[in-house]
């Protein structure tokens, strides 16, 4: 089966939000006394706000109620964005997006975003790329979020290309995870380089082309 449509994951693949994300946490933990870094923070990678909030309570000696859980991951997505509106700027594409996306326009791939953030229209709208891409699936839009396959197959539904033809850019685990449950190829880059799950690997898309994903 041809693969007519790539997904493409957006923090940490399509622009370097992750480090933002990263720096939001470690900012949260730090003012609660909670021990984190940057080794807790990959199990963060493509899961929700809550659910990484979750991970980082892990290690709290206290307990928290639902509401300060609730204001703390309002607090951190506070610092997020503060960090996005001083610091974001087109120069935080990752390397190798453009030519991967021009390759894939030229042999009329369709191209989507899966992400489960919530602020993937901000993001996308401040790097310029609100019209770049066919179809976009985030956090807004689904109840379930990576590990499950929810924002991927609301992508490809969008695109109106069946999973199977679909391969997915990703650099979280719990992103191929979700990739491979809903039937789809992978590509995984960055941190997930190293995931032996994924059909195809590589450290950025600056190291490999769209020929090799396409054949
Ligand atoms: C994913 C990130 O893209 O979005 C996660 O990899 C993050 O680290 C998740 O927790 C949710 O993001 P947001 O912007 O809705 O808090
Ligand atoms: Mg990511």
């Amino acid at each position: 089966m041809p693969i007519t449509a790539v997904i493409f994951d957006l923090d940490g693949v399509i622009v370097s939000t992750d480090e933002f994300h990263y720096q939001g946490w470690q900012r949260l933990a730090d003012e609660e006394g909670i021990p984190f870094d940057r080794h807790v923070n990959e199990r963060l990678r493509g899961v929700s706000r809550m659910e990484s909030l979750e991970i980082i309570l892990e290690r709290a000696t206290r307990t928290y109620t639902a509401a300060q859980r609730e204001a703390m991951a309002t607090r951190k997505n506070g610092y997020y964005r503060e960090l996005l509106a001083s610091r974001l700027t087109a120069a935080d594409i990752l390397p190798g997006v453009d030519n991967f996306l021009a390759e894939l326009r030229r042999c009329g791939v369709k191209t989507a975003i899966g992400s489960s953030s919530r602020n993937s229209p901000t993001i996308l709208r401040m790097i310029g790329f609100d019209q770049t891409f066919d179809a976009t699936a985030d956090g807004n839009d689904i109840t379930r979020s990576k590990p499950d396959p929810e924002v991927f197959l609301l992508a490809a539904s969008r695109l109106g290309v069946p999973p199977m033809s679909c391969l997915v850019v990703e650099d979280a685990e719990a992103g191929v995870t979700a990739a491979l449950a809903a039937g789809m190829r992978v590509l995984a880059v960055g941190s997930a380089a190293g995931d032996s799950r994924a059909q195809y690997r590589a450290d950025s898309l600056a190291a490999i082309s769209a020929a090799t994903v396409l054949t």
